[in-house]
């Protein structure tokens, strides 16, 4: 068994490596939008270790997180769509790979006419962690003993708390290019909780990895060259999206799979994915005596807190959930139904969102509700009835 430290100094020794000289057998092939390549320096696109582009889903005026931005590809294109409005930045653990992309930024934001990107090292796995800020501390004070040893911990603690490298609740969208594969499997865990830290409620990862389509065997997850490689550390397609699911995400969908494997080891394929999944489904529920229609195509569907709906039926929700409907990525799946009077949030009474259950049309309306209405012109357009 590989230690996790050895798994994590061998990436390291790779995409160092990979930072200097082009690393041919870490390329997957990928098309970028041109447009946005042409200012970004020959040296950064040519040592492109992603495996596809999660820049394409992002917006103008979002601040973006790029977990593993190696030679800072992704943050020169993200910088170029989220505008000067926009904020990017992008954390790796190299040191190499942040020479390269610190080297280039200069030259990108002259191109471009503002800067509105930054890189920062550190662990995708622990995003408090400010290494530069912890190599600083351990200058002046190195380890020396194992009293000096023991006390790091303490000494990480507290510039995670005081000086967090990223904050929580500060990111629009955390995107990610072909690295999540690369932590190792007692820290993945702990990576999703990151991602979902540090996003805004109501905000998104959008993240292109390499998945497997069965379990990788223990002696293949052990070889470093298959390690470091994006290939053995891959969570098979499905433990991807659950790893997302466990995190507290919702809306969880795969956006693009490439049918092609970008390889096959021992029969087993792997292949670049992109998921798009939110935070914010957290809360109190609240009674506002709203109604959902769930529109098809599927009989029923299932959503990430257990309400199971029926096509074409009524269901009473609470509040949040009515209001995560009317979001991406659900919206265009459901009709709304507001009451007649409205119940202000401040009145509202709490809701037990553990069952789902049908509304009636009278809870929409009111109890009393006794009107008889003429025929409503606008169905019939242009008088043709
Ligand atoms: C396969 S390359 C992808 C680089 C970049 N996203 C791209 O599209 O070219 C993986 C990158 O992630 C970095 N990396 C790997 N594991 C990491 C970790 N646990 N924390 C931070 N960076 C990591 C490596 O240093 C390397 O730059």
């Amino acid at each position: 068994m590989v230690e996790a430290h050895r798994k994590e100094s061998i990436v390291r020794a790779r995409y160092a490596a990979g930072a200097k000289e082009r690393a041919e057998k870490l390329c997957c092939p990928v098309e970028y939008e041109s447009e946005y390549l042409k200012l970004i320096p020959r040296e950064v696109i040519e040592r492109d270790y992603g495996c596809g582009d999660p820049s394409r889903y992002l917006r103008e005026g979002e601040t973006v997180l790029d977990l593993g931005s190696g030679t800072g590809k992704i943050c020169f294109i993200a910088a170029q769509i989220v505008g000067p409005k926009g904020k990017v930045i992008g954390i790796d653990m190299t040191d190499e790979m942040l020479d390269v992309a610190r080297r280039n930024a200069p030259v990108v934001a002259e191109r471009l006419g503002y800067t509105n990107f930054e890189f920062r090292k550190g662990r995708i796995q622990d995003l408090a962690l400010d290494l530069e800020l912890l190599d600083r501390q351990l200058k002046d004070s190195p380890i020396t003993n194992a009293a000096s040893f023991l006390a790091t911990d303490g000494l990480a603690e507290e510039l995670r708390v005081k000086h967090p490298l990223i904050a929580s609740d500060s990111i629009d969208v955390v995107v990610s290019n072909c690295v999540l594969n690369l932590v190792e499997p007692k820290s993945k865990r702990q990576l999703f909780d990151e991602i979902f830290r540090v996003l805004k409620k109501g905000r998104r990862a959008v993240i292109c990895d390499i998945v497997s389509d069965e379990e990788v065997p223990e002696e293949m997850q052990n070889d470093p060259e298959l390690w470091s490689g994006c290939i053995s550390g891959a969570l098979t397609e499905d433990g991807f999206l659950q790893a997302f699911e466990h995190a507290g995400f919702y809306g969880i969908r795969i956006l693009k799979r490439d049918t092609r494997p970008w390889r096959t080891v021992q029969g087993i394929e792997f292949r670049s994915v992109t998921i798009e999944a939110f935070k914010g489904k957290q809360g109190e529920c609240f009674e506002r005596n709203q109604a959902v229609i769930y529109r098809g195509p599927f009989r029923e569907v299932l959503d990430d807190d257990n309400h199971r709906m029926e096509r074409g039926k009524r269901y009473a929700v609470c509040d949040k959930t009515y209001n995560l409907y009317k979001k991406a990525p659900y919206r265009e799946f459901f009709e709304f139904v507001d009451p007649i009077v409205d119940i202000p949030l401040v009145e509202a009474r709490s809701f037990d969102c553990s069952r789902t259950s049908l509304r009636h049309p009278k809870e929409t309306k009111g109890q009393d509700y006794s009107a008889t209405t003429e025929a409503n012109g606008k169905c019939c357009d242009a008088g043709a009835c």
